[in-house]
């Protein structure tokens, strides 16, 4: 396995679209599994291969305590949303900055396990928040794209000065 760099806002790769995978073979079951360390030596909740400069439609997701739920989804389909709600937010890709965004509170979900046999999964609370988060970079969407003009304008200018200090 190995630590994938994840690419950071406002980083114009993160805005690709992803495309699906064919097949759930080799080359993406290691995608997976690095994906997973890269997620929990972050240490976040979730992750899209998008992050991490690889097009392809996959997450992974653990949003359990003990950090022992891994959720890998290849090709994941939101196929029925209800209800709404609204969480404090914060991205891997977009280090230091939270802010809250409305999303659907309620979510059914179709996708590929990493076996490669489909699963379907209904998902609410933050489980819900965090697909709905990751699907949205497969889209080339970062949650900051939620907030006002001047709040995305603020959050470039910060992480454009802190990419300065560590570079
Ligand atoms: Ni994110």
């Amino acid at each position: 396995m190995a630590l994938l760099p994840i690419l950071r806002y406002p980083d114009p790769r993160l805005h690709k679209v992803a495309a699906p995978v064919a097949e759930v073979d080799d080359t993406i079951r290691q995608l997976i599994d690095d994906m997973a360390e890269t997620m929990y030596e972050a240490p976040g909740i979730g992750l899209a291969a998008t992050q991490v400069d690889v097009h392809k439609r996959v997450v992974v997701i653990d949003v359990s305590e003990e950090r022992n739920e891994l959720l890998a989804l290849v090709n994941p389909r939101i196929v029925a949303r209800s209800g709404e709600q609204v969480c404090e937010e914060g991205c891997l890709s977009v280090p230091g900055v939270y802010d809250k965004v409305s999303r659907a509170e309620h979510v059914t979900v179709e996708a590929l396990g990493r076996d490669g046999e489909p699963l379907r999964l209904e998902a609410d609370d933050l489980l819900a928040v965090c697909i709905q988060h990751e699907i949205d970079h497969l889209d080339g969407k970062v949650f900051v794209e939620y907030l006002s003009l001047l709040k995305q304008n603020r959050i470039k200018t910060k992480l454009a000065k802190k990419a300065r200090i560590t570079a």
